[in-house]
């Protein structure tokens, strides 16, 4: 028997027995890698005068084709043993009793940032953020406020080094000087996010979370900041009218400064904001001192604006009905259950998602 006819009764034989798939790859290499038997065949032809070439030619190719199928056919064959395999061994039982699904909860002063960050965006505010640890230049000197000031106070103010020079921020506030040192006016955002201070009773928790608003430009005046905190309450609130007033105040890095009172009133055991002879103190606002935009290096000369902090946990509790701060950071997975958003559930006036 020739060579080929030698070859092919091998592998033919081979070929029937059971093989692994590194059988099958080895055989396929033997036979057309590029030293393999049938490849080396291949290479003979060119020695060989032109009528046997032809009739080994195409002797060569049949086996060639045959042996190639042959293989392929064994590929596939493994291939679907494969299969067949692992959908027997991984059969779902569903007689079995499903596991619960706990689906989480959004915590109401999350939600209520979101809200916030919503409503201000749509006015063109962009949403800053600062770290909770800052020093002590951005959260008290470059905001005008001096080395007396109560608020330096370790009373008041959670120090992190002896020199009193690393805190935890005690408001939003340092997110101004952050933006206005990092870019060019005018600044136009808000900085919502937790602050704290060493105090702690009902109505005071030692980390609480806060809104920062910063507009700067070159012509704006108290009527905006009037303006855009009338429209913010409206919308946070759902209502269109509201009952609002500045009380002159004091803050160091602004100049006026005011409070805002919102009126409310108390109907049948529940709160209605925009109503009634009563007020509620809900932000501190102000134009922003000519000294803290100096400290910025932005011209008070050329440029002005207002700010304004507003505390977010009483405008949630206010919003949702919940009468006790300390219960929001307490972790009690019933209260969250209760008082919380379900995630795929979008309230009405949340336009995060839908806008
Ligand atoms: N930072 C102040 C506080 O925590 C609140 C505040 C008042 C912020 C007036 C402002 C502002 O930006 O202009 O009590």
């Amino acid at each position: 028997m020739s060579d080929l006819k030698n070859i092919h009764e091998e592998y033919r034989t081979k070929l029937k027995e059971k093989l692994s798939l590194d059988q099958i790859n080895q055989i396929k290499s033997d036979l057309f890698g590029k030293n393999g038997l049938i490849s080396s065949q291949f290479k003979t032809l060119g020695s060989l005068d032109e009528n046997k070439r032809k009739q080994f030619a195409s002797e060569l190719n049949k086996i060639k084709d045959e042996l190639q199928n042959t293989i392929s056919e064994k590929f596939k064959e493994l291939e679907l043993k494969k299969i067949n395999e692992k959908l027997e061994n991984e059969k779902v039982d569903i007689t079995l009793p499903e596991r619960p699904i706990e689906r989480g909860k959004i915590h109401p002063v999350s939600q209520t940032i979101d809200e916030i960050s919503s409503i201000f965006s749509e006015i063109g505010f962009s949403v800053e953020e600062g770290p909770d640890v800052e020093n002590q230049y951005n959260n008290f000197t470059a905001l005008n406020t001096p080395d007396y000031h109560p608020a330096r106070d370790m009373h008041d103010t959670f120090y992190l080094d002896e020199q009193k020079e690393i805190l935890l921020r005690t408001h939003t506030s340092p997110v101004q000087i952050r933006t206005m040192l990092k870019d060019k006016p005018p600044f136009k955002i808000i900085a919502p996010g937790r602050t704290y201070r060493s105090d702690s009773d009902q109505t005071h928790a030692p980390m609480f979370h806060q809104v920062e608003g910063l507009h700067i430009d070159k012509d704006i005046n108290m009527g905006h900041l009037k303006g855009c905190l009338n429209y913010f309450i409206k919308e946070f609130f759902e209502i269109d009218k509201i009952k609002m007033r500045f009380r002159p105040s004091h803050f160091p890095f602004t100049e006026p400064s005011a409070e805002v009172d919102i009126g409310y009133e108390i109907k049948d055991g529940k709160i209605v904001i925009g109503e009634g002879d009563q007020w509620l103190e809900i932000l501190g606002c102000g134009m922003v001192h000519p000294n803290v935009l100096r400290n910025v290096k932005v011209d008070p000369d050329k440029f002005q604006g207002y700010a304004f902090g507003i505390g977010i946990d009483r405008l949630a509790m206010l919003k949702y009905g919940i009468n006790d701060l300390r219960a929001f950071f307490e972790c009690d997975y019933r209260w969250l259950n209760h008082f919380g958003f379900d995630p795929l559930d979008v309230p009405t006036n949340y336009r995060g998602l839908s806008r």
